[in-house]
């Protein structure tokens, strides 16, 4: 009996070393951590139940068969954030950059089939060089489980996707399928195809931060929800988000008293907005003087600035927030901020979370890029959402 004890620990051992030491240090050099320095930073400590941690791929191809890394390359279980249930998969790079095997790709639909059973979240930690390109089609049909499982759970289950390292290819679309995205300043990138392809399609000379890093996609393409300073920022901010959320489309999101007097008076709210409708005012400090304790978990701050979004609490509920803000091209609503707030709208609406919005707009934006770029169809997603 102790023999086959220490021949599991042998196993467990090995299968917590990833890649190995060499790969591991290289990760570290590179600012990031591993997947499962991850996981013991987003979830409560020792809460973490593995699953499927001798798993190996099934590839011959390419001497595959001779190296064999147990988990192969993602670690994935549950665990509890602050008491409450949650589903997680974290793909570690160190063992065939993180990319997705067919066996990789069956462990993260496992945790998603359950989470959907259950009724709990799923959070991503995303850390990979796309399909696994010794397994070719086998890999892709991987991607393909994931897709569909993404959109099952749709609604269903909140998920959120932490970007952490490379996402490349396929990799992008099973998180631009869930709620929410994080990525990681200087870090982390998200684009179809890589600058080398760009180059030879279109002639364009970019970097990969310029294409697809945490500050390009919190700005420009609205992709990513947030760009957090380093592993340890994204992640004790998603345990902080992680609270203002149902576990799923059933459930309430978790109370969370508050000492601020329900019926307090703020008289500094009669002259925040000027007397003249030319003149602009700050919607943050509308917002913060009325959600509890002046916490508004703000979403896409630097993307549509003509529109804020984000969740609040009041008298210790979760309510989503929606508000035009003046200061930014008036608070008209454009394409980006249409499509930035119809989203949000649809993710609370199908979490039955209240939205608290704040109305001062002057229209939609006139102007000949917006009826192009179909300010029609892009407008009425927000439209809809709120019908
Ligand atoms: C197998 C991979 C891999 C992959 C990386 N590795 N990506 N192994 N399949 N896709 C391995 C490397 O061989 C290397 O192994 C280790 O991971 C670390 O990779 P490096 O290149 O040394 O790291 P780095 O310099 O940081 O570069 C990371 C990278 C690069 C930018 C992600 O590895 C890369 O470009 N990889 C290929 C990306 C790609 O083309 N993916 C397929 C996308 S197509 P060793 O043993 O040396 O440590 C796709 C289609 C899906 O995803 C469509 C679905 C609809």
């Amino acid at each position: 009996m102790l023999k086959q004890l220490e021949e599991l620990e042998r196993r467990r051992a090995a299968a917590r070393m990833g890649g190995g030491e060499k790969r591991i240090e290289a990760q570290h050099k590179k600012g990031r951590l591993t997947a499962r320095e991850r996981l013991d930073i987003l979830l409560d400590p020792g809460s973490f139940e593995e699953l499927d941690m001798y798993v190996e791929h099934n590839c011959t191809e390419f001497g595959m068969a001779e190296q064999k890394i147990p988990g192969d390359g993602v670690v994935t279980g549950s665990g509890t954030i602050n008491g409450r249930l949650v589903y997680v998969f974290s793909q570690d790079f160190t063992v065939f950059g993180g990319s997705l095997s067919e066996r990789h790709a069956q462990k993260i639909c496992k945790i998603m089939d359950t989470a959907m059973k259950v009724g709990a979240p799923v959070i991503g930690l995303n850390d990979s060089g796309g399909a696994r390109i010794q397994e070719g089609v086998a890999s892709l049909g991987g991607y393909a489980e994931v897709f569909q499982r993404n959109v099952l759970a749709s609604g269903v289950v909140p998920q959120i996707s932490l970007i952490m390292g490379p996402c490349a290819g396929g990799a992008v679309y099973s998180p631009a399928m869930t709620d929410f995205i994080f990525m990681v300043k200087d870090s982390s990138y998200m684009f179809v195809t890589g600058p080398d392809v760009v180059k030879t399609v279109t002639n364009e000379v970019v970097t990969q931060e310029e294409l697809g890093g945490a500050i390009t996609h919190s700005t420009k393409s609205g992709v990513a929800d947030l760009a957090l300073e380093d592993d340890i920022d994204a992640l004790l901010r998603t345990r902080m988000f992680f609270d203002f959320l149902p576990l799923n489309n059933r459930e309430d999101a978790p109370f969370r008293p508050t000492s601020d007097d329900p019926l307090r008076i703020d008289h500094s709210l009669d002259t925040l907005i000027p007397a003249s409708a030319a003149k602009p005012y700050d919607m943050h400090e509308l917002i913060q003087k009325v959600a509890d304790d002046g916490e508004f978990f703000e979403l896409q701050p630097g993307h549509a600035g003509n529109i804020l979004i984000g969740f609040a609490r009041i008298e210790g509920h979760t309510v989503g927030i929606v508000a035009n803000q003046p200061t930014v091209l008036a608070g008209c609503l454009d394409i980006n901020a249409s499509k930035k707030a119809g989203r949000f709208v649809r993710f609370c609406d199908a979490f039955n979370i209240p939205i608290v919005t704040f109305v001062d707009v002057p229209g939609f934006l006139p102007g000949v890029a917006q009826e192009y770029g179909g300010i029609i169809k892009h407008g009425a997603k927000l439209l809809f959402a709120y019908a």
